[in-house]
């Protein structure tokens, strides 16, 4: 089933206004909007906090990878700003993904965990530089399961191995996809690219969007072509 609200707004901007300036514009009720890295470092924990006050779902994608009792640590700080969703690297591990899930546990409101599986800026020949052999699904694969069996809620990949997971984890366990372009949109770093009807379709249940959003003449026309391309016809 398409979640009502399966459009999460990448907010990769260097400063709070440039947020606010999109964000005043955005129905809360809608699509839900994502912390990275680079939001997060120039700006803080009070990005995050505005976010959630102006009652938005706030997926904290800082992909936490480290050792298992700081992952876990961090994971609590995430939950604390009171996130909808934050994520760890599953090549992190099965100690370091457990800590991390168990720092979660009797919290009232408990964000989604999912962990990245292979980044979508990674191709074949990216992963055999880094000492992988082989198609980045068979890695994908593997990552999610061992994600499923550290009973994490999901997983961050491609929409391009989606319908090969959805044969192999469990039906509510979350597919996050990032990787996602309308057609005609500039690719940019991304290499395992697919359109948002198209993700869906293939089983994923949320998708990042940034560029093909923040960098349009009208963010806000680009986001209703990409939800009026996930109505069913
Ligand atoms: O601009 P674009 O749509 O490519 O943005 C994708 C967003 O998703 C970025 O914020 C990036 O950090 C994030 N992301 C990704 N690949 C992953 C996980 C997250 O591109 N595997």
């Amino acid at each position: 089933m398409v979640d009502n609200k399966a459009l999460i707004v990448a907010l990769d901007f260097d400063d709070i206004d440039s947020v606010l300036r999109l964000t005043d514009q955005l129905d809360p009720s809608l699509c839900r909007v994502k912390v990275g890295k680079q939001l997060f470092t120039r700006v803080g924990p009070s990005a995050v906090e505005q976010l959630v006050k102006l009652g938005f779902d706030v997926f904290l994608d800082l992909k936490f990878h480290d050792i298992p009792n700081t992952v876990a640590n961090a994971v609590s700080a995430a939950a604390d700003l009171g996130v909808w969703m934050t994520n760890v690297h599953a090549s992190g591990g099965s100690s370091m993904m457990n800590a991390a899930r168990e720092a979660l546990v009797g919290r009232q409101n408990k964000p989604l965990l999912t962990a990245v599986t292979v980044l979508t800026s990674m191709a074949e020949a990216d992963l055999a530089e880094v000492g992988f052999q082989g198609a980045a699904l068979a890695r994908v694969v593997a990552l999610a399961k061992l994600t499923e069996k550290a009973g994490l809620d999901g997983v961050v990949c491609s929409a391009q191995e989606a319908s090969e997971l959805r044969k192999v984890v469990d039906p509510a366990f979350a597919l996050v996809t990032p990787g996602i372009r309308l057609k005609g949109d500039a690719m940019g770093d991304q290499k395992r690219v697919v359109d948002p009807a198209a993700a869906i379709a293939a089983g994923a249940n949320y998708l990042v969007m940034g560029r093909s959003i923040t960098a349009a003449t009208d963010p806000i026309a680009a986001i209703k072509r990409i939800l009026s391309s996930l109505e069913p016809e």
